[in-house]
């Protein structure tokens, strides 16, 4: 074991790291005004970014879930390290050579430094490897064939694991690696006599942890006499983790952020072709499904001032897995739905192919035509059908409409009344009957229609949906008054709530009590989801907050239009007058709480 740090050393990593650097590695920070950065907290979900930074003071803070200390707690915590090990990476970090008490150099460490240096070395290793005559020639080939030069390997840092039981292992153990030190790293496993090499004739890529560090490999069969599955994974490490990696992130997490997109693919092969054909926000997941942890960290790279924004696109090889895909999309709870889209070639090739076949540009350009998942999912099934008949037409409008019905988000429903009624070609009212109640406004002006999709219905809506939802979460709602709301059902649902305010604990009471056209409205609030999955009380509070200064605003106009019509001299003026200015004090105490426009 190495000594302690140097306190000194200690102190000069501590204040020379940039807090906002360190933690923008792994956090997509804004501007906050007064010097501060925030974003989306990467130690609890949030979708309102609560996580500030203070670089001046070199400390973070998360309102949301408390957390907060200095750059070092920061890095022990994201990355589950000790605190001499946060150390000695943050000194990585900046090139600085760490001096410990008893003179000695930096040996041995924890189970993750020790892991996270076997998997650099055996990166390296295969890369050399790669660069070999002989067997080698393979995976040469297999590069060659998939489109890539030597560049685009060395860019990837492909790589070649000899045809022997343990060329990796004797290279590591010469190293000073143990054979317990290199199974649990996912590199060696048990056979029949000691240990044996876990990747043998296979091509392999390095997967980088968010942050740059190789965890693991993913290893592609190169020999038809392989008996093996075509690719091969690390298996779970206390550093590989799978449901928690895509491959490329590290390299496109710059992008990702910046263009608010992010690509995800299926193969490492088509994430080496995304990239090199001008799709820098491509990424895939290493030999596993794409899952609630994948979304998590991408969110936390898409968000963008309150909100996760940007979008989702998934290309699938061929048509089959795509459809199966999105027809799920249907089931699911559809939280991003609408930031979801999928690029599929017409002739099922997926990037590395395309652009074998037809270049960088189609590349570019099947992911340009990408399509909303629900657009895709209702085109794949229409594909069944033949539509040039009258038959065709009835059962494709048949199978189709339900889906739309599915639809949680119903605003978007009507739109893709429309659509379906084009894509099937036949009249808007035959869909619109065939989709039944579901697509329909529930109000019948056309005035009213229209204001139902203005922000500040959406606003109200939102914080009506999250009071239903998560009334506890927030105390300040039961500061609303019924003219907080401007639009007639929702200031009449809000009243009724107000009044049984004992009813949110029971919400079938609740609904039992209203009015049937408000019982209705109560029901689809709870189930809509919030345009946040997991809302914070700040969060809460802050949708409230924006809500009151709307209503406040409103209430200032009209307070102001009557002043206007007001003689000066009148005994009324004056109170109103007062009324005015504590009304615009209200509205600025409100607005710094409100989190501004961007909250929805
Ligand atoms: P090649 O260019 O022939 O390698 O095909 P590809 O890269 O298009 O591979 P394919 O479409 O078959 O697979 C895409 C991705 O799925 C791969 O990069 C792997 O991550 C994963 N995959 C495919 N086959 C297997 C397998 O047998 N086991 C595991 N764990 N993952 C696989
Ligand atoms: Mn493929």
């Amino acid at each position: 074991m190495a000594g302690r740090i140097r306190e000194d050393d200690v102190s000069h990593v501590r204040h020379a790291s940039r807090i906002d650097d360190v933690v923008g590695d792994y956090v997509q920070l804004k501007n906050a005004g007064g010097g501060q950065k925030k974003g989306l907290c990467p130690f609890h979900d949030e979708k309102s970014p609560s996580f500030h930074v203070t670089p001046s003071k070199g400390f973070y803070h998360c309102f949301g879930c408390q957390t907060g200390g200095d750059v070092i707690s920061f890095v022990m915590k994201i990355e589950h390290m000790s605190f001499t090990e946060a150390v000695e990476r943050l000194a990585d970090r900046m090139n600085y050579q760490l001096t410990y008490d008893e003179g000695q150099t930096r040996t041995g460490g924890s189970d993750r430094k020790r892991l996270l240096e076997a998997n650099r070395l055996a990166a390296l290793f295969y890369q050399e490897q790669l660069q070999q005559a002989g067997p080698a020639q393979v995976g040469r080939e297999f590069l060659q064939s998939r489109g890539f030069d030597k560049s685009a390997a060395a860019k990837f840092g492909v790589g070649y694991a000899p045809d022997e039981w343990d060329a990796l292992s004797k290279h590591l153990k010469s190293r000073g690696f143990s054979d317990g030190e290199l199974e649990l790293a996912g590199l060696t496993k048990p056979g029949q006599r000691g240990y044996i090499d876990r990747f043998r004739n296979r091509l392999v890529w390095p997967i980088h942890e968010i942050s740059g560090d190789v965890v693991g490999f993913g290893a592609r069969r190169l020999s038809e006499a392989d008996t093996g599955p075509k690719y091969l994974n690390t298996p779970e490490t206390p550093i590989y983790k799978k449901s928690a990696l895509l491959y490329g992130l590290e390299m496109a997490k710059k992008e990702i952020a910046k263009k608010r997109q992010v690509v995800v693919v299926e193969g490492y092969t088509d994430v080496m072709a995304a990239h090199l054909s001008g799709i820098e926000t491509a990424v895939a997941t290493c030999g596993t499904a794409f899952g609630d942890e994948h979304i998590r960290i991408l969110r936390r790279l898409l968000m963008d001032d309150d909100a996760f924004r940007g979008e989702v696109i998934f290309t699938f090889d061929g048509d089959e897995a795509g459809q199966k895909a999105a027809l799920r999309a249907f089931d699911d709870d559809q939280k991003f739905v609408s930031q979801t889209f999928v690029a599929v070639e017409e002739q099922g090739l997926d990037p590395c192919e395309l652009r074998i076949k037809d270049g960088d540009a189609a590349v570019r350009d099947l992911i340009a035509r990408r399509v909303p998942l629900f657009e895709f999912a209702m085109k794949s099934k229409l594909k069944l059908f033949n539509l040039t008949t009258a038959e065709g037409r009835v059962s494709a409008l048949k199978e189709c409409a339900p889906l739309i019905n599915k639809i949680r988000d119903r605003a978007l429903r009507p739109e893709y009344v429309r659509s379906l009624a084009g894509w099937i070609g036949v009249d808007i009212e035959l869909v619109r009957e065939a989709v039944g109640g579901g697509a329909r406004e529930r109000s019948i002006g056309p005035s009213h229609a229209t204001e139902k999709s203005s922000p500040t219905y959406l606003l109200e809506r939102e914080v009506l949906k999250s009071i239903v939802q998560f009334s506890e979460l927030a105390l300040s709602w039961q500061e609303l008054t019924p003219d907080d709301f401007a639009d007639p059902e929702l200031h009449n649902l809000f009243q009724v709530i107000r009044e049984k305010k004992e009813g949110l604990a029971s919400l079938s009471n609740l609904v039992a009590d209203a009015p049937p056209e408000l019982a209705a409205l109560i029901t689809e609030l709870t189930v809509e989801p919030m345009r946040v999955t997991e809302p914070t009380s700040h969060f809460m509070e802050s949708l409230i907050a924006r809500l009151r200064e709307v209503s406040v605003t409103r209430k200032i106009s009209e307070l102001k239009s009557s002043l206007q019509r007001l003689d000066p001299e009148s005994t009324d003026y004056a109170p109103a007058f007062a009324e005015l200015i504590g009304l615009e004090a209200l509205r600025r105490s409100l607005h710094e709480k409100g989190l501004g426009e961007a909250l929805l």
